[in-house]
């Protein structure tokens, strides 16, 4: 931890790439745990795509419903706040997450690059219409604009990252003097290409997660959950 304290003062321009494992200790589960419910015989690989929303809109919406009722019922950790005020402290720290549910903006963190979009919000199917939803409807609205039917304002299997989140974490990794992934399995690209870009122009590459990950040339390794190991960066920051 000493390295990655020392590394962090010394960088002028630091990267953070979170997944899914930062908001584990909230209580929300990784892409990786199985699912519950109506969706335990799914993956999330089935559910999170265009395809299987336009096959059975109602019961993907529902897996939507069921996911941000959860995340509304949990509370930021350790983890997003430490990390929420070393964002504050550091000069340069850009955060890139992987993460829809939100729960960095909850701690207090102001400039999130959201990668994958964002659970609490929807957009319609045919134009992009923002959809506001009220209540908590079992079946996906339709646009007041258009009439089309509402979705998640996620990033689905397939599809695009957001220009504007894409065009900024592509940049900061590039200059990024330092890399630190939290909570992914580094399995997911266009997300996990972002370590490789920042290695490729010179960043050291660390690394907090309690399990190994298909990170290859991790300069620092934190074996450790994220909510033990920010408060302690950060601690050792101060
Ligand atoms: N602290 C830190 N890391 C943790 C913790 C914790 N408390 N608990 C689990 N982890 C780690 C796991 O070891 C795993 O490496 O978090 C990682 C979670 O990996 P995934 O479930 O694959 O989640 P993620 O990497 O965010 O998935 C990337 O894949 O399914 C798509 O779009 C989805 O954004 C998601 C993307």
């Amino acid at each position: 931890m000493e390295k990655l304290t020392e590394q962090l003062r010394q960088a002028r321009r630091v990267v953070v790439l979170t997944g899914s494992g930062i908001s584990a200790d909230s209580g929300v589960p990784t892409f990786r745990d199985p699912q519950e419910g109506l969706w335990a015989k799914f993956q999330p690989q089935d559910l999170a795509t265009p395809e299987a929303f336009r096959h059975d809109p109602d019961f993907v919406w529902q897996w939507y419903q069921w996911r941000r009722k959860r995340v509304l019922s949990v509370e930021p950790n350790a983890g997003h706040e430490a990390l929420a005020t070393l964002a504050e402290k550091h000069p340069a720290l850009t955060l890139v997450t992987q993460n829809v549910d939100g729960l960095h903006q909850r701690a207090g963190h102001r400039d999130v690059i959201e990668f994958h979009g964002n659970i609490h919000r929807n957009h319609c199917l045919d134009n992009g219409h923002e959809v506001r939803v009220e209540g908590h409807p079992d079946k996906p609205p339709r646009c007041r604009l258009c009439e089309s039917l509402a979705r998640p304002s996620v990033v689905w299997f397939g599809e695009a990252i957001p220009e504007r989140a894409l065009e900024r974490s592509v940049a900061a990794a590039q200059q990024a003097e330092l890399f630190i992934a939290i909570g992914t399995s580094a399995t997911v690209y266009p997300a996990a290409g972002l370590a490789d870009l920042a290695r490729e122009n010179g960043a050291t590459i660390a690394e907090i997660n309690p399990e190994a990950t298909q990170m290859s040339a991790v300069d620092i390794t934190i074996r450790a959950r994220a909510a033990e190991a920010l408060p302690a960066l950060l601690a050792g920051w101060d």
